[in-house]
């Protein structure tokens, strides 16, 4: 009888211990942005962005401990569009740190939405881990009637905390919505639905604290990716051009002159120049200068050898990446090969 007792006892302990098995680990590193950001008055649209701490951000949304174990750290206090690769590098150094040397299970980033989608894209590329990267920002500051920065930060971590949100790649999460890192585009100035996904859509959506994944990215990213900016310091200096009807041709010569690695064009229609610019473009390829051919449209590919010959003039063409995304990875590129072919294959991959 006491043999039955014993063990009932201990199974009885188990199944406590059990329950209370340890939360996932979250690192949330804070960089700046609107959801940082104080107006003066809570009704006022007037605001600036990175004033106040992490500590404060996570104050605002106790309900996070109730998901996770989690603490904080402050990068930067910053708003993004002050975004930098200096910034980019030290914070793709410590997301691979936390989660491949410090034993996180996932990290939230609190950026300003201004460049989220850049940053997203360049982690993407860079970060060596499948575990989850979520950054969260907000559209209205932290002290805004409706401030929507505490749903966001808590959707992020229930999303960083998911596993079905291992794999995908880094995540954007706003106003309850999973966006992937390289079709994220930020398409608003102030509505709080600013993100959307592209032509693919969201890849999934967070609702009470639970994430649910809808699609599959089909890009390489984080562990399959070739590039790692371990041993790097300084990136290759890659700029854009915008076209428009009778450009002038001294923003890309500008480029030229200072010794630029690379240009992105945000041309008119399927990525094309006007004359002046295309000549200036022709000479810069044959010094050296790789040039990549993106569109100012929304929306739709940029094509290879479409109304431009790329293969005679050595173009790489941005297929499916804004201009934005295009100078990224071209700038990432750039550290392994000045090769347009070998380029033009990272766009078809990434
Ligand atoms: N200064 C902008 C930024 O930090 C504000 C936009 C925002 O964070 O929503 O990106």
């Amino acid at each position: 009888m006491k043999l039955i007792k014993l063990f009932a006892t201990l199974a009885l302990t188990l199944a406590v211990c059990l329950s209370l098995e340890a939360k996932p680990k979250i690192r949330i590193i804070a960089t700046g942005g609107t959801i940082a950001g104080v107006s003066s008055t809570s009704a006022s649209s007037a605001y600036t962005a990175g004033q106040v701490g992490i500590q404060t951000l996570l104050d605002a949304v106790p309900q996070i401990l109730n998901l996770a174990e989690v603490d904080g750290e402050q990068l930067v206090n910053i708003g993004s569009q002050d975004m930098n690769d200096e910034v980019w590098l030290k914070l793709a150094k410590r997301v691979n740190q936390l989660l491949n040397e410090e034993g996180y299970d996932g990290v939230v980033i609190t950026h300003g939405t201004d460049t989220m989608e850049e940053t997203a894209y360049f982690l993407n590329l860079t970060v060596k881990s499948d575990k989850p990267v979520v950054l969260a920002g907000s559209m209205r500051p932290s002290n805004a009637i409706s401030a929507d920065g505490p749903a966001n930060l808590y959707n992020a971590v229930a999303a960083a905390v998911s596993p079905a949100c291992k794999g995908m790649g880094v995540l954007c999460c706003m106003n309850n919505q999973l966006l992937d890192a390289k079709t994220v585009i930020k398409t608003h100035t102030i509505d709080c639905d600013t993100f959307e996904g592209g032509p693919s859509g969201i890849i999934g959506y967070v609702y009470n604290g639970e994430a649910y994944i809808l699609q599959t990215p089909n890009n390489k990213h984080t562990v399959n990716s070739i590039f790692d900016v371990s041993k790097i310091t300084k990136f290759p200096k890659v700029g854009i051009v915008y076209g428009y009807a009778n450009a002038s041709p001294l923003p890309m010569q500008a480029f030229v002159d200072a010794n630029f690695d690379g240009i992105v064009l945000a041309g008119v229609g399927d990525g094309n120049f006007y004359k002046d610019v295309f000549e200036v473009a022709v000479k810069a390829q044959n010094q050296g200068i790789q040039i990549v051919r993106s569109s100012r449209c929304p929306t739709g590919p940029t094509c290879l050898n479409s109304e431009v010959d790329d293969e005679k003039y050595h173009f790489v063409a941005s297929l499916s990446h804004n201009p934005q995304k295009a100078r990224i990875l071209l700038m990432l590129a750039l550290t392994k090969t000045h090769d347009w072919q070998e380029i033009q294959q990272f766009f078809k991959e990434y």
